[in-house]
């Protein structure tokens, strides 16, 4: 009997679109090398959905909450079904960006000096130079995140990302270039640099327009390319990470700094992942069936 594998997507998340087309991207992918694929998108019933289709194996597509944040994972356990990436503790961990600068620093993984405020302290006076970058704890996507140039609009982006997430992060501004890199199955993939206008990728130019330029491999010399590909590798080892995991970054001359990771990274055709993973020569649907065997690892 054949295996089924379950393509969970969609859900009720901030990211759901982006999750319809990566989740659509990975069945495709799935179904045109031979493994039988069907999708469940887990707004409704998706247990149910999962018992009618007799998905035995579920590859996780979903982005946000309900989805990236450990809790699918934790019900997926306690089902007993095999799934993709990271497990329950990784997934919590990388969903929140407050949280997972804590273990960064404890494990000497360089981040961005920080303030963390949760309810309550909004209002409190900050101590740091402008400009810094405002974001929800856990969120996606770029949503609900600000760049802060001047004291007199810092309130506002406090209360905008708020909206997100009681919990709110306010990091000093990185200079310098935006980089990503893909872990896959423990190994560093090639490094992304990519180039905006204006140096902020945002929500539309993450999934609308697409940056300016992608630069795979990064235009970095051979020694600076090894410290991002480690400090990502270091990174995905610190959070407990399986599977895919794409961890970004800035900075320049050496001083790069770790923004966040993402445990399911985006496989949509402007997605960061497949293009790291194509600059060690792995094309998408290779990909996608390394990303399946990390279902039903023993070690998340
Ligand atoms: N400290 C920072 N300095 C400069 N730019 C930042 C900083 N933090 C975030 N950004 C910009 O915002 C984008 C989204 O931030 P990120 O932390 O990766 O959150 P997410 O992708 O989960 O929304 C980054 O890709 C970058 O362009
Ligand atoms: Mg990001």
């Amino acid at each position: 009997m054949s295996t089924e594998v379950g393509v969970l997507m969609g859900g009720r998340s901030a990211e759901r679109d982006v999750s319809l087309v990566t989740g659509n991207s990975i069945c495709s992918a799935l179904l045109e090398r031979d493994v039988d694929a069907v999708t469940v998108d887990t707004a409704g019933d998706w247990r149910s959905e999962m018992l009618r289709k007799k998905v035995d194996v579920a590859f996780i597509a979903l982005h946000g909450r309900g989805g990236e944040d450990g809790t699918i994972q934790g019900a997926l356990e306690l089902m007993d079904i095999p799934y993709t990436g990271s497990g329950v503790l990784a997934s919590a961990l990388a969903m929140d960006k407050i949280q997972t600068k804590r273990i960064l620093d404890a494990c000497g993984i360089p981040t961005a000096p920080y303030v963390s405020m949760g309810p309550g302290d909004y209002d409190h006076e900050i101590n740091m130079p402008f400009p810094v970058v405002v974001k929800p704890s856990r969120e996606g996507s770029t949503i609900g995140i600000s760049i802060v140039r001047e004291k007199g609009t810092l309130k506002k982006a406090i209360r905008d990302a708020a909206r997100h997430d009681p919990y709110v992060l306010i990091e000093s501004f990185v200079p310098g270039e935006e980089y990503t890199v893909g872990i896959l199955n423990g190994k560093p993939l090639a490094v992304v640099q990519i180039v905006t206008a204006n140096g902020f990728y945002d929500y539309e130019t993450k999934y609308v327009t697409g940056a300016d330029e992608y630069r795979v491999p990064a235009p970095l010399d051979p020694e600076m390319t090894e410290l991002v590909r480690s400090t990502g590798l270091e990174t995905s080892h610190a959070l407990r990470c399986s599977g895919a995991v794409r961890v970004d970054l800035r900075g320049q001359d050496g001083n790069f700094k770790v923004l966040e990771v993402n445990t399911i990274p985006g496989m949509t055709p402007t997605s960061l992942l497949p293009k790291s993973a194509q600059g060690m020569g792995i094309d998408f649907q290779s990909l996608v069936l390394e990303m399946l065997k990390t279902a039903g690892e023993g070690s998340k």
